[in-house]
């Protein structure tokens, strides 16, 4: 992982793992003041929220509201779907009786995107699911502000983030400890803080092209200086004094080495999806594929013996099995399993499979989950060890004072802000996470490792972000 982040941050393309920009070189640090608005765009479910924010870090009031997204808009248009979802904040504004004032928006739109700025970026590709084609290519921020506008709202995007960036921006404002994020829901992903300085695909001086030295103004400080990092043409500048940090979308659902413990049944899902070849550590970790993989080794032994009897035709079809189902049969601790034997009648058409049928069955789906967590703690890891926090005294690559300690020294506490629908509502896969942190680490660096569920926080933080972007109370990352 650790070697992979650095290709990634070499160059674009250098690596399966993106290690997108992000422009977010300012986190909220608590004198956010207001009403602030975002949207949450990600898996399964869709979120509207309104989070009021008062000084030192309280957050006075927040209304969130959840909605699943309609399956046929996540394959129609883009049209159709940034129209539903401005149409879903204009009803929010509606009751809220706050539609004709003009406020800042966070846009949390949790796919890969290439950014331009904080408020601006293109997609590179869908994945958990999602396919509309044309929407490939496009700035995702101005599809959403020209569905706004076709609905007469007067609100514009301030900031698109990530879900994993988001998250970060809640958990940072909470405790500025936090120096990364982690998502496990539908899908899988992390971000972290970096120094700019180490994002050596961003550096350089700028050169026109005739080869010549370029000047231009920091959008930050407003020098004119020529010392610029450079982040490709047409994006904001901003010069090396101003810009110490940065967060970085890691991507890392699309993280791939052959050290991965791939097996038959990860080959048989790979095929079966929209996105082959892509996504291959979040089809080994996250909500909608686990469930799949537990159902393939299940139809395997269907096939292979009579554990299930004549009645196991169902086990054939592909997602049948759906990881909240995995994770009721592997959490019941009935001594009948009788959970389990629910499941496989009311949702696989399997009656009356023996205890003993049952117990496999549990065991098939505790394999599955405890492989997702192991390899989930193994890259919360990987960022520890780029960061230099992860016990072992090597160099800090963030920054000299983050890193790592010298003999005899007390680990440095860090927080990972965590959230996501599998990880917040799966006990089991929490627990085998944190045996494997400690596994990894040792005790006493794990326990100066604390990771932290942030409820909502990619949509909260996406707002906070509005925030710091729409005003001048910036705080850069530390
Ligand atoms: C997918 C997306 C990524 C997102 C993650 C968690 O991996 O590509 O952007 O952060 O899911 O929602």
């Amino acid at each position: 992982m650790v070697v992979e982040m650095h290709a990634g941050l070499a160059s674009d393309g250098g690596s399966k793992l993106k290690m997108l920009l992000t422009f977010v070189d300012a986190l909220p640090n608590g004198n956010e003041e207001g009403i602030y608005y975002s949207i949450d765009l990600g898996g399964t479910n869709f979120r509207v929220l309104r989070v009021e924010v008062g000084a030192g870090s309280v957050i006075i009031n927040q209304k969130v509201e959840h909605q699943p997204i309609p399956e046929e808009l996540t394959k129609g248009t883009t049209e159709d779907l940034f129209n539903f979802v401005a149409l879903a904040l204009k009803s929010f504004l509606e009751r809220e009786d706050d539609q004709d004032v003009k406020r800042a928006l966070g846009f949390t739109f949790s796919f890969p995107v290439r950014q331009n700025s904080v408020s601006s970026g293109s997609l590179i590709r869908w994945t958990k699911g999602f396919s509309i084609e044309d929407t490939v290519g496009k700035d995702v921020a101005q599809c959403l502000n020209d569905a706004l506008a076709r609905c007469g709202l007067n609100v514009r995007v301030t900031a698109l983030v990530n879900d994993t960036v988001g998250t970060l921006a809640l958990g940072h404002y909470y405790d500025e400890d936090t120096v990364a994020a982690v998502i496990i829901g539908s899908g899988t992903n992390a971000c972290y803080i970096e120094r700019t300085d180490a994002i050596i695909k961003c550096q350089g001086l700028l050169t026109n092209s005739g080869g010549m030295v370029s000047y231009f103004f920091c959008f930050i400080c407003s020098q004119y200086d020529f010392f610029m990092k450079c982040l490709c043409e047409e994006k904001e500048l901003w010069c090396s004094k101003c810009s110490i940090h940065q967060v970085v979308n890691m991507e890392w659902g699309n993280f791939w080495s052959s050290h991965l413990p791939r097996t038959l049944y990860d080959i048989s899902l790979d095929d079966e999806t929209q996105n082959r070849n892509d996504q291959g550590f979040e089809k080994m970790i996250s909500g909608m594929y686990l469930g799949e993989i537990a159902r393939l080794v299940l139809h395997r032994m269907a096939q292979e013996s009579d554990v299930f009897g004549d009645a196991a035709d169902s086990l054939s079809n592909p997602f049948i099995l759906s990881t909240p189902f995995l994770a009721a049969i592997r959490e019941d601790d009935s001594p009948d399993l009788s959970e389990v034997r629910r499941v496989l009648q009311e949702h696989l058409k399997i009656p009356d499979a023996p205890l003993k049928t049952r117990r496999l069955v549990v065991k098939v789906c505790d394999i599955v989950t405890r492989r997702a967590a192991r390899l989930a703690a193994a890259g919360i890891v990987g960022i520890l060890k780029k960061l230099g926090r992860d016990g072992s005294g090597g160099v800090a690559s963030t920054s000299s004072s983050s890193g790592g300690r010298a003999r005899g020294q007390q680990p440095r506490r860090t927080v990972v802000a965590i959230e996501g629908g599998l990880y917040q509502g799966y006990p089991v896969l929490r627990e085998y996470l944190d045996e494997a942190l400690v596994e990894i680490l040792g005790e006493e660096v794990a326990r100066s490792v604390t990771l932290r569920v942030t409820e909502d926080g990619s949509g909260i933080g996406a707002a906070l972000l509005a925030a710091v972007h729409s005003s001048n109370s910036q705080q850069q990352v530390p």
